[in-house]
């Protein structure tokens, strides 16, 4: 204890205090709580590719209303690609808050609260992440929080989910960012970095492993083996998952090895919809729900979680823009040829060393890389590998 014999700064410690205690809240926003009947709903929008066309933002807007409608979620996970940041429509920066009022408004209206974690086209016009950071967190709406983890993203966070008999923390979602294009030979699209997987132990070590739920954009190339090896739900619709190695982060070994993330779920390959247990995490896609940039296999959706306090546990469904629950069909590994990761490391070996090859001779290594991603996402993949 400290002893304090002078009368003013006395006054001054007590005016610290409680200036410190005023703001060591979170003025203005709301904090996340479970219901009175110990349940809580997310709903994931992903992929939803503002500013292509007008029709396309038509169909969005209607698409979010619709399915706030249906599930009236307590919170809504933009997890990435909510922009079209190569359209040119972006030049004109005035259109980054026309766009952004416009994606926000369906929660607004319901006075529902949302966070976002980048994808690989957000900030590919003139606003960078940490401004469209800024720009999402000047809504009253929005809890996002601005989280860059030892130099990598904008938007890694926690966010807690109160106890709904008290104010002690019940339930945690962490947000990864993965980042930009350019992560090297981890995956073309993006990743996560073996220093967010160490903020990770440390948040998790700091919350005393507090059962939690997290996303991401982009998929662990772990989405690859699950497919695989494991029994999934849901389709795999695309050519290749464009996923990241782990081999180096070790994200989700860690993820599984510490126990307390329950599920880690990422958008990104529009196609692909499915879920499964992979070493008790459960790892998956959720549906499309923009109209921007290419189609789901199915149509638009959502997927949607119901978390339950005590014990912790979740179910998870896929709600589309019709206002069905869809039924995924139960697929297993017996039943198709094996599917593939874009990361340039899971390349059949054969064909892609000639390219290499050749590549290395004839063009730089970042643009050899970009022509073997365009190869792979045009289908010539499984024609080549298989
Ligand atoms: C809330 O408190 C009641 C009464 O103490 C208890 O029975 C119930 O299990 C608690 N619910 C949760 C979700 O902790
Ligand atoms: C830029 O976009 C805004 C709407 O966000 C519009 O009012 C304005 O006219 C546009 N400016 C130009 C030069 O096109
Ligand atoms: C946000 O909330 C503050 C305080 O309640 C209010 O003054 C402000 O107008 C709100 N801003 C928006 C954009 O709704």
């Amino acid at each position: 204890m400290i002893v304090i014999s002078n009368p003013i700064s006395e006054i001054i410690i007590i005016f610290f205090l409680l200036f410190g205690l005023a703001f060591s809240g979170d003025p203005g926003q709301t904090d996340l709580k479970f219901r009175s009947d110990g349940t809580f709903k997310i709903i994931m929008f992903t992929d939803l590719h503002y500013g292509e066309k007008t029709l396309y933002d038509t169909l969005n807007i209607e698409a979010q209303n619709k399915l706030l409608d249906f599930e009236k979620p307590d919170y809504v996970m933009l997890s990435g690609d909510m922009i079209s940041g190569y359209n040119e429509h972006f030049l004109n920066e005035s259109n980054y808050r026309y766009y952004w009022d416009t994606l926000t408004k369906p929660m607004r209206d319901r006075n529902i609260p949302w966070s976002i974690t980048f994808g690989n086209h957000d900030a590919e016009g003139p606003y960078n992440s940490a401004m469209l950071m800024d720009l999402d967190m000047s809504y009253n709406g929005s809890i996002s929080k601005k989280g860059t983890v030892f130099g990598v993203g904008e938007s890694n966070y926690i966010l807690p989910i109160l106890s709904s008999n008290s104010s002690d923390i019940a339930s945690l979602i962490y947000i990864f960012d993965s980042d930009n294009e350019g992560c090297g030979n981890l995956g073309n699209w993006g990743c996560v970095y073996k220093q967010q997987v160490e903020w990770y132990e440390q948040q998790s070590d700091f919350y005393n492993k507090t059962p939690a739920v997290s996303f991401v954009h982009i998929p662990p190339i772990e989405v690859v083996d699950l497919w695989n090896n494991n029994e999934v739900y849901g389709d795999f619709g695309e050519s290749a998952s464009c996923c990241y190695t782990t081999t180096e982060s070790k994200f989700v070994d860690t993820i599984v090895e510490r126990g307390d993330i329950k599920f880690l779920y990422f958008g990104h390959d529009h196609r692909n919809d499915y879920h499964g247990n992979y070493k008790g995490l459960d790892l998956g896609y959720g549906r499309k729900t923009g109209y921007g940039s290419y189609d789901p296999k199915y149509t638009q959706g959502a997927r949607v979680f119901l978390l339950q306090e005590k014990p912790f546990t979740f179910k998870t469904w896929i709600r589309n823009v019709f206002g069905d629950i869809e039924d995924q069909p139960l697929h297993k590994p017996s039943d198709q040829i094996p599917m593939y990761c874009c990361a340039p490391e899971k390349f059949n070996p054969n064909w892609v060393i000639s390219i290499s090859i050749l590549g290395a001779i004839l063009i730089p290594q970042q643009q050899s890389q970009q022509i073997l991603n365009k190869v792979c996402l045009a289908g010539l993949w499984n024609l080549l590998g298989s």
